[in-house]
């Protein structure tokens, strides 16, 4: 399965942060947003990823993160030219997924929860669409779900005036190879964007689109106001600080999902020695009892 961040947009809302650097760049506490969503297609062992960018942002994100083979992986980069919606994003991506299933994710968007890596690993090469339902205060500002009582999904709006329900589509989605054609035959929407919730509609429309719901347990947030992004930045500094374990620790995945060997881990944690980032990499090669869910992956 392939994989596509996307890190688009000119990040209106949070300008001035975002005139001269990507939103996707900013940090979130220790690390730059775009780790986050990373971390999660590698959470999900997609390890051929691509990343769309407005034109300007991809010398910064290639500076950042090269071809990816330091994580075991491989990355490469397009660009978006103009704000056209996220749906275009495979349109941009048609060769680079080529025949077959792939999973988007969005940039500012981040996860994180107890069995969140399994969920993903779950859903892999899907048979129609997979998408996720979170539950949200303010549904309004997302793609809305609204089920029947069996938890059948009956309608999705986005952006909604008036939610059917307080659940969120969060900005994760994984799909067959069908999506490519159905991205095709989208029209603008009144927003003239090419909707990701038209194509989710369209998997509906053919009853292939499956939803899985997040309990309480999983928390999704995004990153894409300034209230939003410090709430991240906190959220993730508290968990971090209490547990001494990092969320969206790209090196970490890589080596606990043997992407990466523990030499290849080694040269990645001299590299961030001066910051202490590197300091936590190191540690994790010393504890004698990981936690179960973070053990080196056999
Ligand atoms: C986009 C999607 C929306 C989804 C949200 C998740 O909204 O259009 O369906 O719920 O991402 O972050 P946007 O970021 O364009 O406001």
């Amino acid at each position: 399965m392939k994989g596509i961040i996307l890190a688009g947009g000119s990040g209106t809302r949070l300008h001035p942060l975002t005139i001269a650097v990507s939103k996707q760049l900013l940090p979130v506490f220790d690390k730059p947003m775009i780790y986050y969503p990373l971390s999660v297609l590698m959470l999900a062992d997609i390890r051929e990823i691509l990343i769309i960018s407005n034109p300007n942002d991809q010398p910064s994100f290639e500076k950042l993160l090269g071809d990816g083979a330091e994580l075991g992986c491989e990355i490469s980069y397009a660009s978006q030219d103009q704000p056209n919606g996220i749906a275009e994003a495979f349109l941009i991506a048609e060769d680079f997924i080529g025949n077959d299933s792939v999973a988007l994710i969005l940039g500012d968007n981040i996860f994180y929860g107890s069995g969140f890596g399994a969920l993903l690993r779950s859903h892999l090469e899907p048979s129609g669409a997979v998408v996720f339902a979170s539950r949200v205060h303010d549904p309004e500002r997302y793609g809305v779900i609204e089920f029947d009582e069996n938890q059948k999904v009956i309608s999705l709006e986005e952006k909604p005036v008036n939610p059917k329900s307080n659940f969120a589509v969060p900005g994760l989605y994984f799909y067959d190879n069908q999506v490519v054609s159905i991205a095709k035959s989208l029209a603008p929407s009144s927003r003239g964007e090419l909707e990701i919730t038209s194509v989710n509609n369209e998997y509906l429309q053919r009853n292939e689109l499956t939803v899985g719901v997040f309990d309480r347990g999983i928390a999704w947030l995004d990153a894409g106001t300034f209230e939003s992004l410090n709430q991240a930045s906190t959220f993730v500094k508290v968990i971090e600080e209490r547990q001494g374990t990092k969320i969206g620790c790209i090196e970490e995945v890589a080596f606990y999902r043997k992407f990466i060997d523990e030499e290849q881990f080694k040269r990645l944690a001299n590299k961030y020695a001066k910051s202490g980032y590197g300091d936590y990499l190191s540690d994790l090669l010393l504890r004698k009892s990981p936690h179960p869910t973070t053990r080196p992956h056999k």
